[in-house]
């Protein structure tokens, strides 16, 4: 008799449900080898439109497409196996209205198999936040500093300073809890108003560069291994020189090229002329 213990997905409704019980630790990924040695460890990943920058080196993240993001997204469903999977929508594929923006992420969904779709805006996109939910698609909201929004915002500044910048803030966070967003995505937010936040709302926070009092954390993993080439940003920890070693391990491999003692069929398995 064969058991089938086919590893299930933490879905949407068992992430909201963290609330309160356990924070959910989160990272990026564009690809299958790094999604696959990240699964067994995170509650969520995330194939960030931060790719745009990370993987690609664009100045920013608004050039991406839909189809370079789904095709990141496919990679990543197909490494994983327990992860909840949630993909960016990228810049000009949701902004104009409900309907272009539920287009565009079913179609993402269709071609991806990821279960969410992040969405940058606050109160201004809450509506688009309802459409989609009622349709059958969660939405996990970002607001704060939204790095789409780097040319009305004067770049990627932290946000919430004054008072009146951190009520506009809070209400954004409120106005997607409202339309229905699993949780908010809070990035580069004072620490006070993070925690505010994550006090207020009835669905999970998730923090990057906001307060350690959030209901989960997002990183870029680029940026946790030491693969963004020495620029991180300043919330964020390397936990690992992974550069250091690809660089050692490429040297020790183009040495052995050079020096002709890479390992052929021969003197590795022993192969009769
Ligand atoms: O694009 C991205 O990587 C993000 C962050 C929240 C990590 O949106």
């Amino acid at each position: 008799m064969s058991i089938h213990t086919e590893q299930k997905r933490i879905s949407v409704p068992e992430l909201m449900a963290y609330k309160g019980q356990k924070k959910i630790a989160s990272l990026t990924a564009y690809i299958a080898p790094i999604a696959r040695l990240l699964d067994e460890h995170l509650d969520m990943i995330l194939i960030g439109d931060s790719t745009a920058m990370v993987g690609y080196g664009m100045p920013s993240t608004l050039a991406i497409t839909a189809e370079q993001m789904a095709f990141h997204a496919k990679a990543v469903v197909e490494a994983t196996k327990r992860a909840c999977i949630v993909v960016d929508m990228p810049f000009g594929s949701y902004q104009e209205s409900p309907a272009q923006a539920f287009r565009s992420a079913a179609s993402m969904m269709a071609a991806s198999g990821v279960q969410a779709v992040k969405l940058e805006g606050g109160s201004a996109l809450a509506p688009t936040t309802r459409f989609l939910v009622e349709r059958g698609i969660p939405v996990l909201a970002h607001v704060g500093l939204m790095p789409q929004y780097m040319n009305t915002m004067g770049g990627f500044k932290a946000q919430g300073f004054t008072e009146e910048a951190a009520e506009r803030i809070l209400a954004d966070a409120i106005a997607q809890q409202e339309a229905g967003a699993f949780g908010v995505v809070l990035e580069g937010i004072t620490e006070s108003l993070g925690r505010r936040i994550t006090e207020q709302l009835a669905i999970p926070t998730i923090g990057i560069g906001a307060s350690p009092a959030c209901d989960g954390q997002v990183l870029v993993t680029e940026d946790i291994l030491g693969l963004s080439g020495g620029r991180i940003p300043k919330f964020a920890r390397q936990f690992a020189d992974v550069g250091a070693l690809i660089s050692q391990a490429v040297q020790q491999y183009a040495t052995e090229v050079r020096e002709g003692t890479f390992p052929t069929l021969d003197n590795c398995f022993g192969v009769k002329k």
